[in-house]
């Protein structure tokens, strides 16, 4: 009952996609849910194109299933052209090429013509018709409730309907506040053909998230969460949604600040991106790995507000397979009631 075309044409046996989830999403997770049945996308991380090579041929080395790298078109600052990453993702022929944050436009066409498959995410109806229009196999419909890098300002349950009727035939994955089998149900209930879910993820043994991150997670409730451009050095004015920390609580009334990206922001740690040491300065939109040190509770605990829903760390193939038998079980519940 829970198949749906989009499984058929994306070669998967449920209708599951990881969400992107800038480094938290590196090769161990995408492939634990591809192999579990869905799509695991891997991010690329910011990571210089050799690196997401090397990150490419491991993904492929743990799954045969089919996976997707997303990359962010127009997003953060970056030491080298987005075109390489795509050229890049082409080139090894990854089966799904995910975008978000900009016009995939551009390479749509090329996608198919190397046998790639384009999803792209957005947050309004306006921005799922130019998409469509661009020729791009899925929409990821985006609810203001989700995690990360948020695109619009409608919530999931009012924007996934809109966008499927906008958009039909062009089947549509829901983004945003889904975390259990009942909200895979309602999403398919929306008219979406998949669900794409992320903060749900970072829990797992699997998420490249520094140990704190994953208590914070744990512990939060929905209402913890905030729509901010707080964290903007690096990628400034793009609204995010991340968890309602005393550092955030503390600087929310002065918000603009961050977008300022003032160099003289005190160096707050450091991380690694491809293999190399990088210093975090306050306000630098990097969620902490575990490659992160130093002022851990000052950096970016990106959320969405399905969080409240998440209490346990468990295995990706264990979400997955709970989602499945979750909402076929409901689905029967649903159905033999009078
Ligand atoms: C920690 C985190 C990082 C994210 N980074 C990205 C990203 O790099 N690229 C992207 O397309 N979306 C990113 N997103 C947004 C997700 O694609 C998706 O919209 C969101 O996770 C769905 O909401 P949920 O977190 O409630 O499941 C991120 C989300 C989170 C939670």
């Amino acid at each position: 009952m829970l198949r749906t075309p989009l499984c058929k044409t994306f070669g998967i046996e449920w209708p599951i996609f990881t969400a992107p989830m800038g480094p938290v999403t590196g090769p161990e997770l995408a492939a634990a849910v591809s192999h579990a049945g869905g799509l695991g996308i891997m991010s690329f991380g910011g990571n210089p194109p050799p690196v997401l090579r090397e990150n490419i041929r491991r993904l492929r080395s743990l799954t045969d299933r089919p996976f997707g790298i997303n990359v962010l078109l127009r997003g953060p600052h970056l030491p080298f052209p987005v075109e390489a990453v795509i050229d890049l993702c082409l080139e090894e022929q990854v089966p799904v090429l995910s975008t978000f944050w900009g016009d995939p436009t551009p390479y749509v066409a090329r996608a198919h013509a190397a046998g790639v498959k384009v999803i792209h995410q957005i947050g309004s109806v306006a921005d799922a018709q130019r998409a469509a229009q661009a020729g791009v196999d899925a929409i990821v419909a985006q609810g203001l409730e989700a995690g990360g890098h948020v695109a619009g300002e409608v919530t999931t349950m009012a924007l996934l309907p809109r966008t499927v009727d906008a958009i039909a035939p062009r089947p549509v994955i829901a983004a945003g506040g889904i975390a259990d089998a009942r909200g895979l149900v309602a999403a398919l209930a929306l008219g979406a053909q998949a669900i794409m879910i992320g903060t749900r993820l970072i829990a797992t043994p699997e998420a490249y998230a520094h140990p704190v991150y994953k208590q914070k997670i744990l512990a939060a409730t929905e209402d913890q969460t905030v729509r901010t451009t707080l964290f903007g050095h690096g990628w400034p004015d793009a609204p995010h949604r991340t968890l309602r920390t005393p550092f955030v609580e503390r600087w929310l009334p002065e918000e603009a600040r961050g977008s300022e990206q003032r160099p003289d922001e005190p160096r707050i740690g450091e991380t690694r991106i491809g293999g190399q040491p990088v210093p975090l300065l306050r306000f630098m939109g990097f969620p902490p790995t575990p490659d992160a040190s130093g002022d851990i509770e000052s950096m970016d605990f990106l959320a969405g507000q399905s969080v409240g829903l998440v209490q346990e760390i468990k295995p990706a193939a264990d979400v997955v397979r709970e989602l499945v038998e979750g909402a076929q079980r409901l689905l029967s519940q649903l159905a033999a009631r009078d």
